[in-house]
């Protein structure tokens, strides 16, 4: 086998099990063998640049090269469909049909997966578009996004037409929202309120290697195209599914209006049970014959419509309000309710959010409440019955408390922001733990053995009062604890030592300071190397840095104001934690060129080959001499060497510019030339 067979046979082997794996749920190989084929395979294209294919799987982790969105115009416009609430509404539209077919018709009943629409474009087999909704006229063009997705075939199988369009939804499963919820929580970000918009801010991302982390799914459900093999829509998928794409099996054939009936009954109990959301179901003319008969409205078709199942509520009576203190002092209102069902559990707690809301619902002691689950996990109150506060009378009115109930410091909320926080950041206990969480856990010192409990433990023992007290701890300490045999307390001294060794970036991050998050310690800890410069830097210099905005470089100022945190770093670095970049990754700028052998060759505008090759190993790459084949790509000048430009094209490795390459490890362009 030539090595060009062999890299294609990966690519198809590689591309079978992401089927197995993606579509049919069904994996035949274990995830480790899958991985170290996929590492061969990058490993061959690596070496052999030349059997370059955009469609290798290899190419579904995405790049981080910001892209920016074209814009294209759809071939067939996207329709939206008509909505309906109610059975009746289902009826009439049934009816409808009925009158204008005055012919016996079939219905497909379908799932409506509750995401992003998207509509992609395949030829001879091979993906070459994906368009948003956008206005239904023309979207964004998020090709490389929608490429990491891998349910998503690159390449068909079997007999496909030529030319068509396919629509589907592009989703969230519950189980991948949930994960980044809880480590947005954890880094301090906005969370997703729903399944939909966290898949929606996700296709939108200017990084595709960000999309591929993300895990998205993908459902299609409606084929377009001038030579489709059938002449009904049921057809017409159950052939697109031997293309290669996921077709939902929850779909059904129905002739009465009975059946469509059962279809919407059995889904809205059985929806929960779903990997993926969806929020209600469609009902679809079968036969295109009939949909063509039918037509389309402005906005939608006639032939299709919409059942959406009701967000599932309760009513239940408000008995109190409590308020949580998080790590970083945020007070959170949660409302204790007479214990209630609903959507299959017993809700006792929901959120409030903020005093805001609490004001708009204008809530009372004893109120009869509504809550909801909806797309949302934590479910919250949506509405107050007045009327019952006929019956019970009107109870004392909740007013968003003053002061911490955990220190009693007064709260205090920033301009714009919605919750209030506590501001006693060394002295309110569950600040003061959620802190000393957060330094141990794994992205920041990544101590083992220290849990919730044992943190708590050590606490309430006066052992642990901030994260310098952590290097104090002793085995003899240890295990004088209820809780902590001798091996456990001498697997975490040892934590506790290796973490010493934890480089200066994520040292950063575990401060916890506020609004840096794990990409802000770094930009910070590239730009000025050592806490000592970053605790002198002037709320000027934070905001040069890029990424660095008003918001963060405040809360940095204030960080290093307070002189209980400039103790605890003392004490910190007098035990070796690394308080500096380590002196090799000190001229790092980046990582855009991990792993990358670059040539440089011509004449620049905006530097000299010294400038460049700095660059190159600035942003984690090697500069080369000569161009083989594991050169990644040469940055080509004006009047590049022709010895060189020859044996890169049949090599076939890609030439990039200046302005190109500069874009690429987001450096700027000036904006004279140096000439
Ligand atoms: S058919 C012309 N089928 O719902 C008909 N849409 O409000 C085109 N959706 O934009 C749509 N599941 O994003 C269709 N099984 C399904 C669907 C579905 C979800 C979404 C889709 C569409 C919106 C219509």
């Amino acid at each position: 086998m030539t090595v060009k067979e062999q890299i294609e046979a990966l690519r198809r082997e590689i591309e079978q099990h992401n089927y197995y794996y993606y579509v049919l749920s069904q994996p035949i190989i274990s995830d480790y063998e899958y991985d170290m084929k996929m590492k061969q395979l990058q490993e061959l294209e690596e070496k052999y640049p030349e059997y370059f294919d955009p469609l290798s799987p290899t190419q579904r982790v995405g790049s981080d090269i910001a892209t920016g969105f074209e814009q294209a115009y759809h071939t067939y416009p996207m329709l939206s469909l008509g909505n309906t609430y109610t059975e009746g509404e289902v009826k009439d539209f049934y009816e409808r049909v009925r009158k204008a077919l005055n012919e016996p018709f079939e219905l497909v009943c379908e799932l409506k997966y509750d995401g992003v629409s998207i509509s992609i474009t395949y030829e001879n087999g091979e993906i070459q578009r994906a368009v948003t909704r956008g206005d239904g006229e023309k979207g964004d063009v998020v090709t490389a996004n929608i490429k990491t997705i891998r349910s998503i075939p690159l390449r068909l199988k079997g007999n496909y037409p030529d030319k068509f369009e396919i629509r589907g939804e592009v989703l969230m499963p519950w189980a991948v929202f949930e994960a980044l919820n809880k480590e947005r929580e954890e880094q301090e970000e906005p969370l997703f309120a729903n399944p939909r918009n966290a898949a929606a801010g996700t296709i939108k991302l200017q990084n595709s290697a960000l999309v591929a982390s993300r895990k998205l799914d993908a459902y299609f459900y409606y084929v377009l195209g001038e030579q489709l093999p059938f002449a009904t829509h049921y057809e017409n998928l159950q052939a697109a599914r031997t293309w290669g794409f996921k077709i939902s099996e929850n779909m059904k054939l129905c002739r009465t209006l009975d059946e469509v009936w059962e279809f919407i009954h059995f889904w809205e109990k059985e929806r929960k049970n779903l990997p993926v959301p969806i929020d209600g179901i469609v009902l679809k003319v079968n036969s295109l014959e009939q949909q063509r008969k039918l037509g389309t409205t402005a906005k939608s078709p006639r032939w299709a419509i919409a059942y959406k199942y009701q967000a599932e509520k309760a009513l239940t009576k408000l008995l109190s309000v409590t308020y949580q203190v998080g790590r970083t002092g945020a007070v959170t209102p949660v409302a204790n309710l007479e214990p209630v069902q609903l959507s299959g559990t017993t809700v006792k707690r929901a959120s409030l959010h903020n005093a805001d809301i609490i004001e708009s619902l204008d809530l009372h002691i004893g109120d009869m409440v509504y809550v909801e689950k909806g797309g949302e996990i934590i479910p919250k109150i949506t509405g107050v019955e007045k009327s019952a506060r006929l019956q019970n009378g009107k109870g004392e009115k909740v007013v968003f408390i003053k002061n911490c109930p955990e220190c009693n410091a007064p709260l205090i909320r920033y301009p714009g922001e919605a919750a209030h926080y506590c501001p006693n950041e060394n002295g309110c206990p569950p600040q003061i733990k959620g802190k000393i969480e957060h330094f141990v856990s794994r992205k920041a010192m990544n101590i083992e053995g220290l849990g919730e409990e044992t943190i708590n433990l050590l606490y309430e023992n006066g052992l642990l009062k901030n994260v310098a007290d952590i290097y104090t701890l002793k085995i003899s300490d240890l295990v004088t604890l209820e809780r902590l045999g001798l091996k456990s307390a001498s697997n975490l001294i040892n934590s506790i030592e290796k973490s010493k060794k934890v480089p200066f970036e994520r040292v950063l991050f575990a401060l916890g300071i506020r609004f840096v998050g794990e990409t802000v310690a770094k930009k910070l800890a590239y730009a000025f190397k050592s806490i000592e410069a970053l605790q002198q830097a002037e709320y000027e210099d934070l905001i040069q840095v890029e990424e660095i905005g008003d918001k963060i470089a405040q809360s940095v100022r204030q960080y290093f104001s307070d002189p209980k945190n400039l103790e605890i770093i003392n004490r910190l670095k007098a035990v070796g934690v690394q308080m500096a970049i380590n002196e090799d990754a000190s001229k790092r700028k980046g990582n855009e060129l991990e792993g990358k052998s670059i040539v440089i060759s011509g004449t620049f505008k905006y530097g000299d080959h010294e400038k460049y090759k700095n660059l190159i190993e600035a942003h984690g790459g090697k500069n080369v001499g000569s161009v083989s084949s594991k050169t990644s790509f040469i940055l080509a000048g004006e009047n590049m060497g022709p010895e060189k430009l020859k044996k890169a094209q049949t090599l076939g490795i890609k030439l990039m510019d200046e302005e190109n390459f500069l874009s690429l490890i987001n450096e700027e362009i000036p904006s004279s030339a140096s000439e």
